[in-house]
């Protein structure tokens, strides 16, 4: 008896402050295989594929699609995105289906005849639309790694956008928020004219046929015939640039993922024309040499060290990243030991170092959570991490009603003008300017995490900028402080990008004394705006190989699965 409650006492605090120690989960937890995703729809129809004998590949094809129709603020036909995949035998890659330049695009493409940004042209309507990708990554995927026929697996899609979808409180606030927008780009005769309120079921009959051609012809069912007609004249009709024969050249492209071991868990996540893999990698190894399990999670140590790390990565991802068919980027260098050392050896507990030439208050970043990220693992263990965008809420917010979908305003991720704040105030530098066919830097961070050399984490997030941010503290969350999933994606989050030179933190979970302390050694917080910061959804595998669902408590998202 007396050994038993010795035991009972003891016990707890062997595992304080040990990272091994197995976290008991708090999200839903299934047996097999899940998906979660920003709908619950959405990660319905993945699982339900998985169970008809589907792997995760062609669960990605479903939610993807899926997504399309119940979250049309992000989920597209008109937009592009990142998968980085682990299969259950260990094998990892990347898919690059981010969108591109068209042929007509050119370096001041934005600016006007002295130089300077025209505003809303790379960020409202058709001059903001890059060539869409999402069709040719999900093609690619189905052909590489599908398992079941493209048309069965988008058989509950289609009959999804016929039967319609019900609206929730969250899409009638985002819906009202645009609808000015939306009217003045398309005119009053577009479908989201129309007031839509909690409860309405939203159909999307011409999106239907849309998606038939796709199960019917595959990449060609959008890149060629009617599809890429339609949508090509509709683009130009409206002043965009996007040709047929822009449509008909685009590929998605296999990338070889960044892979970095950060301790004892190894990080897979996507490498450019996305900057997530690279900047994480730095700021992971920035901190690796510290023993933050013992600092505390969000302690003004764990803070300072996670802010001075992202200043320092945001400037390089600034500076050298770009889309690597057209830019070196000097990965050996700005990813070796030696240069991240130097990079960190003013970092001071004591006080705050300076981002150079601050310009915080003239720069605004967007606070809502356009993108959207699903994660996904199948019975045999293969995890599938997708983030997927049209970059701004709707896109271009320009809506194709005969096609049924919104066009991305994804040319906005190019730097306009060297040194102009983008929407997310991201600073770019001429590896990021325009040119025909280049695909604009991305900050998505599809991520998968490995644990004693097997699948232990599959986790994104949106949020722009602040997603690498994001994504990082969710890892940190689970592996430094012992969070659950579910306990990690819901845990207040911070950010830090270089420029603007200033923090932010989420409204809730960061004390007034913390900010203080943090202001008294020079940081700059901002105060005026408290947005949320990312919409991580997750999958951690168990000890026990059952999983368990992060899905973030800030939207309608839900974890699914069996
Ligand atoms: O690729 C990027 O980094 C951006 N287009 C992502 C946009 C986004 O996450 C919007 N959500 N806030």
């Amino acid at each position: 008896m007396i050994k038993r409650i010795i035991i009972a006492l003891v016990f707890p605090f062997l595992f304080i402050h040990c990272r091994q120690a197995p976290t008991p989960p708090t999200g839903l937890v299934t047996e097999k295989a899940m998906v979660v995703s920003a709908r619950e729809e959405a990660s319905k129809i993945g699982v339900e594929i998985m169970k008809k004998g589907g792997n995760a590949f062609d669960a990605m094809v479903a939610t993807e699609m899926a997504l399309v129709v119940t979250y049309p603020f992000a989920g597209n036909l008109g937009g592009g995105g990142f998968m980085v995949y682990r299969k259950a035998d260990g094998d990892v890659g990347g898919l690059d289906y981010r969108e591109k330049a068209p042929l007509a695009a050119h370096r001041d493409m934005y600016l006007d005849s002295i130089g300077n940004v025209i505003p809303g042209k790379s960020t409202v309507g058709a001059t903001a639309i890059g060539v869409p990708g999402t069709v040719a990554g999900i093609i690619a995927v189905h052909k590489k790694f599908g398992s079941l026929p493209l048309e069965e697996i988008m058989a509950p899609v289609i009959a999804l956008a016929e039967k319609g979808v019900v609206v929730t409180a969250n899409q009638e606030k985002r819906l009202a928020s645009q609808r000015d927008k939306f009217i003045e780009v398309n005119s009053d005769s577009t479908k989201f004219a129309t007031v839509f309120k909690e409860g309405d079921v939203i159909s999307y009959p011409n999106l239907a046929n849309t998606m038939r051609r796709i199960a019917e012809n595959g990449r060609d069912g959008f890149y060629k015939g009617e599809t890429a007609q339609k949508l090509a004249v509709f683009i130009q009709e409206n002043g965009g640039y996007v040709t047929e024969e822009d449509l008909e050249k685009y590929e998605a492209i296999w990338r070889q993922p960044v892979i970095f071991d950060y301790k004892d868990i190894r990080i897979i996540s996507m490498s450019p024309p996305s900057s997530g893999g690279v900047t994480m990698n730095q700021i992971f190894k920035m901190m690796e040499p510290y023993e933050i399990s013992k600092f505390g999670h969000n302690s003004e140590k764990t803070v300072q060290l996670f802010t001075e790390a992202s200043r320092r990565a945001y400037a390089d991802r600034n500076f050298y990243l770009g889309d690597p068919d057209f830019v070196d980027i000097p990965l050996d260098v700005i990813l070796s030991k030696g240069y991240l050392n130097d990079r960190m050896a003013d970092f001071s507990f004591d006080k705050a170092t300076k981002s150079e030439a601050v310009s915080h208050g003239s720069v605004e970043i967007i606070e809502s959570m356009e993108t959207t990220h699903y994660s996904i693992v199948d019975a045999e263990g293969n995890a599938v991490s997708v983030t997927t965008t049209l970059n701004g809420a709707y896109g271009s917010k320009l809506y194709s009603d005969e096609l049924g979908f919104f066009l991305n305003n994804e040319m906005d991720d190019f730097s306009s003008k060297i040194g102009v704040p983008n929407m997310f105030g991201l600073i770019g530098a001429e590896a990021n300017s325009i040119a025909p066919e280049k695909r604009m830097l991305s900050s998505m961070t599809p991520t998968i995490v490995e644990r004693d050399g097997k699948l232990w984490l599959v986790v994104g997030t949106p949020g722009g900028s602040t997603i690498i941010t994001a994504v990082a503290q969710t890892i940190l969350n689970t592996y430094e402080f012992n969070m659950s999933m579910q306990e990690a994606v819901n845990a207040p989050r911070f950010h830090h990008q270089w420029l603007p030179d200033m923090v932010i933190f989420e409204p809730e979970g960061f004390s007034d004394e913390l900010k203080e302390q943090m202001k008294a050694k020079g940081y700059i917080i901002n105060e005026d705006r408290t947005p949320i910061i990312g919409k991580v959804d997750a999958i951690r595998v168990l000890a026990d190989g059952t999983l368990e669902g992060g899905a973030d408590k800030r939207g309608d998202d839900a974890a699914v699965g069996y």
